[in-house]
């Protein structure tokens, strides 16, 4: 078997071949579900940029069409970068996507179904009144890019284009009557200093009261606000939760919500450029982000293929209204094939216990952890801070009081190699840190390769003594949930021997207090029809 089969993916979103990144302008349209996505139809590097186009009716099994937008004027003649779709009130879906000229010069253009009686929406048009924006008053163009959905507010259109300006990252607003002619609005809509180039901004109302998902428009009371930005310089994905002052056109974080790295992620792991947008079918919304690989170029371009993105997540507001929670959408579930069962087994310290009777190259594993006892639980350093390099010095393999405990998932029969999800509990005086580790350093044999030590802390305070896992596992990929939801990370790995048949699965704990598998199910995952 080559590498290619090795590592391939069996339910996460990839077109049959080639390179892709960020996912773009996700929409439900008259009964179906349309992603588009960054794809180099040339090959598994990035580059020649288009639009790649798929269309499914449950978020899981995917029709691969023809590209939407494809470089061919002058102002998008190196690429049909990242963007967003619109449903018009007259029920017509719009795109907007960022055009590159042959200087580097970054435009924000439109796009619209040639033929909306198209089930598929197959063929877009670029209209000849493009570029709609253009970089001027001030704006770095070059770094002026990735228009996000619009909303609607008092008789006019707003989008968010990101952009950078002596490293200050930047939200631009702009509004518009017709969709057609944008003006920028005189401050921008949020900005922050030293964050560098904000990417792929995301802008949505999330209710207080339940996890239903809103229109963008959505402006009635009960309600707060998300901005993501993708941080260029961090690569990862940065949200805050706030206040959409509409009357000055601002955004402004809650206090305890901080712009930049020390932010709140969506993913503590490989997860990028995401982007949300409402399902107006099932009320709820819907994060897309691209998981990128993390072998090298050479293996890529032997393996013809490279990127995927993460399983669509319907996100919604903690009753702590802190943060978001995240979970896989629920049309998920049907790939699932034969079910393990596990409940009251005792891990003790040092123990390690196969789940046998599924592919568990290939699975979604849901556990909840009861922790009967607390005493021996170790003392938090408040130095302690970036949960990563915590996650690196306390390993799997590094004894604790509770925990490290959790699933050492991708692993080969004598350990030689894993990828450990687990959790590890600290106390100070005034409550537990719950730390979420997804450590990728014995993931492969293979040198070289980047294998972080990936983590998360879990805003829980454990009063029920209990912690839930899920984890998704997909050959190259672990895609995990903590907490229900609270902390999610996502690794990609790259095992040598723990593959296909020979990949086992185990539940783990190497802390002093026994911790008890409440209740496991492990299901072997069948595939998608992936395009
Ligand atoms: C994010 C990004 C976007 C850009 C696109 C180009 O990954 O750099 O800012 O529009 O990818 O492919």
């Amino acid at each position: 078997v080559n590498i290619r089969q090795l590592h391939h993916t069996a339910f996460h979103f990839q077109p049959p071949k080639n390179w892709i990144n960020d996912p773009n302008g996700p929409m439900y349209y008259n009964g179906i579900y349309h992603i588009f996505y960054q794809y180099n139809p040339k090959g598994a590097v990035w580059g020649n940029i288009v639009w790649g186009h798929s269309i499914s009716k449950d978020l899981i099994n995917w029709k691969e069409l023809e590209p939407a937008i494809c470089p061919s004027k002058h102002f998008d003649i190196d690429g049909a970068w990242s963007g967003s779709t619109t449903i018009l009130p007259s029920n017509k879906p719009i795109i907007l996507y960022t055009g590159v000229d042959s200087n580097g010069i970054q435009t924000q253009n439109y796009a619209v179904p040639a033929n909306l009686s198209d089930p598929y929406l197959r063929k877009w048009i670029k209209p000849g009144n493009n570029p709609l924006i253009d970089p001027e008053n001030g704006v770095n163009a070059t770094a002026f890019r990735d228009p996000s959905t619009a909303w609607w507010l008092n008789g006019r259109w707003r989008v968010l284009v990101g952009s950078e300006r002596n490293s200050r990252g930047i939200a631009y607003l702009y509004r518009s009557r017709d969709f057609i002619h944008w003006t920028k609005a005189k401050h921008p809509f949020h900005s922050a200093p030293n964050t560098g180039m904000w990417e792929c901004p995301d802008f949505y109302p999330v209710s207080l009261s339940s996890k239903e998902g809103l229109d963008p428009s959505y402006m009635g009371k009960h309600v707060k606000h998300v901005l993501k930005v993708s941080l260029d310089d961090a690569r990862y994905d940065y949200y805050t939760l706030g206040t959409y002052l509409t009357n000055d056109d601002k955004y402004v974080p809650d206090n305890a919500s901080v712009d930049g790295w020390a932010g709140l992620r969506y993913d503590y792991g490989n997860f990028y450029a995401s982007k949300t947008f409402f399902d107006p079918a099932k009320r709820r919304r819907i994060l897309w982000g691209w998981v990128n690989e993390s072998d090298f170029t050479q293996d890529d371009v032997k393996k013809g293929w490279a990127g995927i993105q993460a399983i669509p997540r319907i996100v919604w507001l903690d009753t702590n209204q802190r943060q978001l929670k995240q979970w896989p959408v629920e049309e998920l579930n049907t790939l699932r094939g034969e079910i393990v069962k596990m409940s009251h087994q005792k891990l003790k310290k040092g123990h390690h216990i196969e789940i046998q009777g599924i592919t568990a190259a290939q699975a979604d594993i849901d556990v909840t952890f009861y922790i009967p006892s607390l005493d021996k639980t170790e003392e938090f350093n408040p130095s302690w801070e970036d949960a990563q390099r915590l996650c690196a010095n306390k390993g799997s393999k590094v004894e604790g009081g509770v925990g490290p405990f959790g699933l050492l998932t991708l692993a080969s029969k004598n350990l030689e190699e894993y990828t450990a999800v687990f959790f590890r509990v600290f106390k100070t005086s005034k409550k537990h840190v719950v730390l979420l580790c997804s450590d990728a350093r014995s993931s492969s044999l293979e040198d070289g390769i980047y294998k972080p030590s990936f983590a998360g802390f879990v805003d829980v305070d454990l009063a029920d003594k209990k912690l839930s896992l899920r984890s998704l596992i997909d050959h190259s990929v672990v895609e995990s949930f903590g907490g229900g939801g609270k902390t999610c990370i996502t690794s990609r790995v790259y095992p040598t021997l723990a593959v296909l048949d020979n990949a086992h699965l185990y539940a783990f704990n190497n802390g002093d207090e026994t911790i008890i598998v409440k209740n496991l199910n492990a299901w072997s995952m069948n595939k998608a029809k992936m395009n």
